[in-house]
Formats: C-alpha cells, structure tokens, sequence
C-alpha cells in the first residue's frame, strides 16, 4: 500500500503519509483519556475511551460520521455539559489535572481551548475585532498598541498578515472562504490557548484553501497540541502525528499515521480508510 507500483495503484486511492507522521517521544503527554463514556439522555455516544494526546503533535480523529468524534472533542473542554441531560463517566487529565475536578472553573477551563468550526464563522464585524475581541475580553491587551501587535502576531501566526494588512477595518465577511478560515484560526490562538480543537475546518474549503490551511497547521504545531476531525483522509494522513479511529462511539484502533495508515490492524480501519465504507 505505501509503495505504488504501476500507475493503476497510484490513481487508486493511495494514501502518502506527511514528513512527520509519527510521535516523537520528546513531545511530553498534554491529555489523558481514561475509560471515557458519554450520553445524551439514554443514547450513549461514547464508550469507555481511553487515550493519551500528546503537545507538539496533531492528533487526528477518523470515523464515520455519528461515531462520536464531535463529542469526544467537546468533552475535552466541557462545552458538552451545556447540554441538558448529558452525563460522563470517567476522567480527562490535562497537564495531569482532572477537567472535571470541583475546583475547575469551566470558563476558566474553556479559555486553554481554542475551537475552529467546520464552516468559517467570524464574526460580522472587522478583521481587526476579530483578533483584538477575546483578547480584550480576557483583559490580556488593553492599550492600543499593545492590542495592534497581538493583532499582527495572531494573523502572522496564521499565515494571514500580508493578505489583510491593509485592510485590517474592512469586514472580515469580504474575505474568501479560505482567508476566513484562516481568520478563525487567528481568532482562536488569539486567547492564547493550549489546545486546538479543530471539527472537519477544512471541509467547505476548495483544495487550494485547504493545501494552506494544511500548511499552517503544521506550522501551528510547534507551539500547540492540535486535534483535528476531517474525513478527508489524504488530510489526515498528511498533517498528522498520530491518528485515532472511531466506530459507533469507541475507539477501535489509534497509534502513529504511519502504522494506522500503511498497516491498520483491524478490518474496519483498513476499510475506512481506502473508501470501502463511510
Ligand atoms: N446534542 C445532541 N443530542 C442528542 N444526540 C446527539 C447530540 N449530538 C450528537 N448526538 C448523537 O451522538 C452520536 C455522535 O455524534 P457526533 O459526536 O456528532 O458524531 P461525529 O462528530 O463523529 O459525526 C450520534 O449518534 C449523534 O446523533
Ligand atoms: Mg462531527
């Protein structure tokens, strides 16, 4: 499967795994999943996961869709708990503290996470407020200055600054597809937070947006632990360290990109990931 032989295998689905689809010991554990399950009322949507996720890395999650993926992501930073009549069992360590430990402040909690949505969703207002908003809120900025050069280095950091500069109080809606996605992405380190959350960001975008959008997050990686839900398989082969695989609500197979694509070990992985099924 890793080595395309005749020009029939290569036209066929072939994955390629990026530069570095392996985890690296030196990256030290961010999260630990222990035994996690989930419901909403009496439908459970996760089940008994358990998973360690590591800083520095891009941690993938596959599956078909409705096999929890969007859940796992949002019990990771209690956004899930807003919803009424849900419950979860088991614990979620970050930096070794319980999430859900009584003296955890979910506000508090929340502002170590950024978010990037499926679709690109800044807020109706100027590129500048985009960036400077949160930041403010949080009271990490106040003066002017100070507000201007977070706004830069966000955007920098995002791959942005030489496309917007000059247009920095136009409305971010003027924007691509691509460059607002990449807005967004500014948006949520613009907390400075620890962990991205990233749900399927690149699937409303043409694959032009997405070669970028792959780019920064790679880029991204030095300075963040980043989990990403795509079903763009190549996306996931490509950008990630590790990748974990999810059907009906549990985890049926994770390691490194590497091993999880060029040799899956159970049926349904290998299945998913070559278009049998999904
Ligand atoms: N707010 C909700 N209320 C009830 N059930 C939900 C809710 N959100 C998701 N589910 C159910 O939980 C399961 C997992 O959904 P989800 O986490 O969105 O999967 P994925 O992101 O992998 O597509 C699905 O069966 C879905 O219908
Ligand atoms: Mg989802």
């Amino acid at each position: 499967m890793q080595h395309a032989g005749s020009h029939e295998e290569l036209v066929d689905h072939t994955l390629h795994v990026g530069k570095h689809p392996n985890h690296d010991e030196a990256h030290r554990l961010k999260m630990r999943l222990e035994n996690v399950s989930f419901w909403y009322g009496a439908k459970q949507a996760l089940e008994d996961i358990t998973l360690d996720i590591f800083n520095q890395e891009v941690t993938a999650f596959i599956g078909p869709s409705g096999c929890g993926k969007t859940t796992l992501l949002r019990c990771l930073n209690r956004t899930n708990e807003v919803i009424t009549q849900t419950r979860m069992q088991g614990s979620i360590l970050l930096d070794g503290e319980d999430i859900n430990h009584r003296s955890i402040d979910p506000p508090f909690l929340r502002r170590r996470f950024g978010w990037v949505a499926q679709k690109p969703n800044p807020f109706p207002r100027s590129i500048y407020y985009n960036i400077a908003y949160g930041a403010r809120l949080h009271g990490l900025v106040s003066r002017r200055a100070e507000t201007d050069d977070l706004v830069q280095n966000c955007l920098e950091q995002a791959g942005l600054w030489d496309e917007v500069k000059d247009r920095l109080h136009e409305n971010a809606t003027g924007l691509s597809g691509g460059q607002q996605q990449r807005l967004c992405v500014a948006r949520a380190i613009s907390a400075q937070p620890e962990v991205l959350l990233m749900d399927e960001p690149g699937s409303a975008l043409d694959p032009v947006s997405t070669a970028h959008l792959e780019e920064l997050i790679d880029s991204l990686r030095e300075n963040y632990c980043i989990i990403i839900i795509t079903h763009n398989m190549q996306q996931a082969a490509r950008i990630s360290q590790r990748s974990v695989f999810f059907h009906l609500g549990k985890l049926v197979e994770e390691g490194n990109t590497e091993d999880i694509f060029v040799r899956p070990q159970t049926r349904l992985c290998h299945d998913y990931i070559t278009g049998c099924f999904g």
